[in-house]
């Protein structure tokens, strides 16, 4: 039986790990955070926190000031393991599980008889049982019969991960069935979902399926927008009215894919399967172009001017997050930076400094410029109207100008 005398051990302790890890200590676990960054373990243990997600200073600070939660840079012996390391990826999109098998070797010397280890970790399919349990059985473990494993990948909303870690159904799957049990019972004592339970290899295609289902449907939107800008038609609209019909669904173009999932995830489906999965492949490249055709069309523009005030509005990922990671309207602004393509005023209403760009206030830039670029549909760009913006050239690649 899972009991809450438990001791967890959560290895990473960034946007999965530090939430999972002080979420435990709050349910009254005796949760040990493990992370290899000095400084993410030294703020920790302050009951502070080094990521922005609503309210996770809140959870850190009562699991630290209760003493079910500290943190450190090595693991600790624990009835439980979970594994919440990066796995992004390398060379020619191929998956990087370098942290996975680090952080596997590093538990090993602490793993004891009857001890589970969980992969949270976003995972190629076979990851759990060729990298963790072949580490854990190379150090002397006996795998399914005194350690069990199992895969339970995470799918949580940054913004919303407090929220979705309890309420999300789960899916967990074990090396073996003993393993599977053992992890959907450690679930349940959290997770106000269904947990669902499978085998290992079956949950690490589900979550990369996942997100791959969201990557290819935004690829047919964003194909779509190539198409109507070329015959000249309102992508929006189309769009629109096409969702008129009762089983259609598009979801919206915009300036290409970004963040550290559906933009990495897919790449793993290929990789392992590079002869069948050509839709997803094909998706990925499609999104992958965006970028570069939104460059091109403000190049085009900028022809028409001697030296256009050239204003792009928003640089994160997606709408109303400070979140610059793997973000097209980073890579787009960069690259008009870089060809000076005109003066350039840059705006991002969720930032307030930038290394490489000087941020000016949206209103300001939407008032000085010739062409007005919109990348992200923030919120504070919703009112905008093209009949107050009469004189400027718009690329809306949001669809958010009326
Ligand atoms: N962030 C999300 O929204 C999200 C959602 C679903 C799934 N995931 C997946 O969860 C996993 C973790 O992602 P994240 O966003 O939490 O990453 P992150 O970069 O925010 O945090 C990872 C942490 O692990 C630490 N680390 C790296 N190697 C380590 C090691 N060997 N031992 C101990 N600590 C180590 C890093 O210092 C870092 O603090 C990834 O596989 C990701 O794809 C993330």
């Amino acid at each position: 039986m899972t009991n809450k005398q438990q001791k967890i051990c959560v290895v990473g302790l960034g946007y999965i790990g530090l939430p999972t890890a002080s979420l435990l200590g709050t349910k009254g676990f005796s949760v040990h955070g493990v992370d290899v960054t000095q400084s993410v373990v030294d703020t920790i243990n302050q009951g502070k926190i080094h990521i922005v997600e609503p309210d996770l200073d809140i959870l850190v600070k009562s699991a630290v000031g209760s003493g079910n939660l500290r943190a450190g840079i090595e693991p600790e012996p624990a009835d439980i393991f979970i594994l919440a390391v990066p796995t992004p990826f390398k060379g020619d999109h191929e998956p990087d599980l370098s942290y996975i098998e680090d952080a596997t070797r590093r538990i090993a010397p602490h793993v004891k008889p009857g001890n589970l280890v969980i992969l949270e970790s976003t995972s190629p399919v076979g990851t759990t049982e060729n990298v963790v349990a072949r580490i854990l059985a190379d150090a002397g473990h006996k795998i399914g019969e005194e350690v069990f494993i199992a895969h339970c990948p995470e799918r949580v909303l940054p913004g919303r991960i407090l929220i979705e870690l309890i309420e999300n159904d789960r899916i967990v799957g074990g090396i073996d069935e003993k393993s599977t049990a053992k992890a959907v019972e450690f679930y349940h004592s959290f997770v106000r979902g269904e947990v669902l339970a499978t085998n290992a290899r079956t949950a690490e295609l589900a979550k990369l399926t996942e997100n791959a289902f969201r990557d290819v449907n935004i690829a047919f939107a964003n194909e779509l927008s190539l198409i109507c800008d070329e015959q000249e038609i309102n992508v929006w609209e189309l769009i629109k009215l096409a969702n008129r019909h009762p089983r259609v669904s598009i979801l919206q173009p915009g300036p290409g894919v970004g963040g550290h999932c559906i933009a990495v995830d897919p790449w793993f489906i290929v990789a392992a399967a590079p002869q069948s999965a050509r839709l997803i492949r094909m998706a990925r490249k499609v999104n992958d172009a965006k970028p570069d055709w939104v460059v091109e069309k403000v190049r085009t523009s900028a022809k028409k001017f001697k030296r256009p005030v050239i204003g792009c509005l928003g640089l994160a990922f997606k709408a109303d997050v400070d979140d610059l990671r793997e973000s097209p309207a980073l890579h787009i602004v960069r690259q008009i930076q870089q060809e000076q393509l005109g003066e350039m005023l840059v705006a991002e209403p969720n930032i307030s400094t930038h290394a490489e760009f000087d941020l000016q206030p949206y209103q300001d830039v939407i008032k000085r410029s010739d062409i007005l670029l919109l990348l992200v549909d923030h919120k504070q760009f919703h009112g905008l109207r093209a009949s107050d913006l009469k004189e400027v050239i718009l690329i809306d690649t949001r669809g958010v100008i009326k």
